[in-house]
């Protein structure tokens, strides 16, 4: 079985940082979003793995390499649009060589062992096998109606009124039969061709669509709340680590993860924690559930549950608070009894200034 990880699309609701960054490398636990996905992948057996890529492909291949690192045989498949995911199956067409696939969004983060459902799909002749998960909040959702045998009798984008509860999460098992299915169907109103109605064309037609309930962890990290959300999810699960210089005055309480040529003085620690290499930290409060990339300078400050990219400064400045920074920027007081605020921030970005 191969897999294809889908590395494209525009990443309109995770602006401002996919307009200077991929957004399958945003950083959850100090590691792209995509290094997640595609050690799941290989950690379901799966090794032989395309990855579409968009407008941003270079950025990709650089951050992802060749997948020597990861164990994985890595071919990367340009895509000229983001032009829906039934289209990332056509773009991938000569990869895939008409065989069975799992096909894995890149931005969703399953925190679930997936050698169980791949086994399942494989032994089963069916034509697809769709990961569902229970949401809240159905009508956000693409929802399976499911019969009493867990085979999907519809699949509908998000509806108005929700047949159940279940939603479909980033990924997919698929036979052979999809290719002429993605082939089959036409845009939907938005212009993208939907694996939705590539799913239902299969159902139509009296294809086998089973379906595998998720219980642990999923999260699509599509919007900045989600990337926290997925960060603090991570973070619970991190092992402690000490590679760095903590100094007396420090206190350090749960479970930190302190990376390489780390310098933190006078400061309290609280985990979840990850402070990435080469950081300093100097009489701050910081954490529990935030995760400081590496380079990072911060001092006489104080924050929690946020996400600090690589390079980032932050002196003088307390209670930062579901914080999401990007790379090389710098946050501190006005200079000198100035009473105030300079913000040099980019495009749809989003700032909540707490005024004393
Ligand atoms: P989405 O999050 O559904 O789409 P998007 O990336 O365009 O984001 P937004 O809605 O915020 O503008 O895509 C899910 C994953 O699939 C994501 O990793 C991007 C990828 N993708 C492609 O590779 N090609 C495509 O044509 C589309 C639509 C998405």
């Amino acid at each position: 079985m191969k897999a294809l990880v889908l590395a494209g699309g525009s990443g309109t609701r995770l602006r401002p940082f996919s307009h200077t960054m991929a957004k399958q490398l945003v950083p959850v636990a100090n590691k792209p979003v995509l290094r997640h996905v595609l050690e799941a992948v290989r950690d379901a057996g799966v090794t032989d793995v395309g990855v579409i890529v968009g407008s941003r492909g270079a950025e990709i291949r650089q951050a992802i390499g060749d997948g020597d690192g990861l164990g994985l045989d890595l071919t990367f498949i340009p895509q000229e649009a983001p032009l829906g995911l039934a289209h990332c199956v056509v773009a991938a067409s000569e990869f895939l060589a008409g065989e069975s696939f799992m096909m894995y969004l890149g931005d969703n983060i399953i925190v679930d062992g997936l050698a169980g459902f791949v086994r399942e799909f494989q032994g089963s002749g069916a034509d697809a096998q769709i990961l569902l998960s229970k949401v809240p909040d159905p009508e956000h959702y693409g929802i399976a109606e499911v019969d009493a045998q867990g085979r999907i009798i519809g699949l509908v984008e998000k509806p108005a009124r929700p047949k159940s509860d279940l939603a479909v999460v980033g990924l997919y098992l698929f036979g052979p039969a999809i290719h002429t299915a993605v082939r089959s169907i036409q845009p939907s109103r938005r212009g993208e061709l939907e694996i939705t109605d590539a799913v239902q064309w299969l159902i139509e037609r009296g294809g086998a669509v089973r379906s595998h309930l998720l219980r642990g962890y999923w999260k699509d990290t599509g919007r900045v709340d989600d990337v926290l959300e997925c960060n603090r999810a991570f973070l619970e699960g991190i092992a402690p680590a000490m590679l760095g210089k903590v100094d007396a005055d420090t206190e350090v309480i749960g479970r930190v993860s302190i990376g390489r040529d780390v310098t933190v003085q006078g400061s309290r620690l609280v985990g979840p924690l990850i402070i990435g290499d080469g950081s300093t930290v100097v009489d701050s409060h910081v954490g529990p559930f935030t995760s400081i990339g590496a380079g990072c300078h911060i001092e006489g400050a104080s924050m929690d549950y946020s996400i600090l990219m690589e390079s980032v400064t932050v002196r003088g400045i307390r209670g930062l608070h579901g914080s999401v920074i990007g790379r090389q920027s710098t946050l501190s007081p006005p200079a000198s009894a100035l009473r105030t605020s300079r913000i040099v921030t980019g495009d749809h970005s989003h700032l909540q200034i707490f005024q004393h």
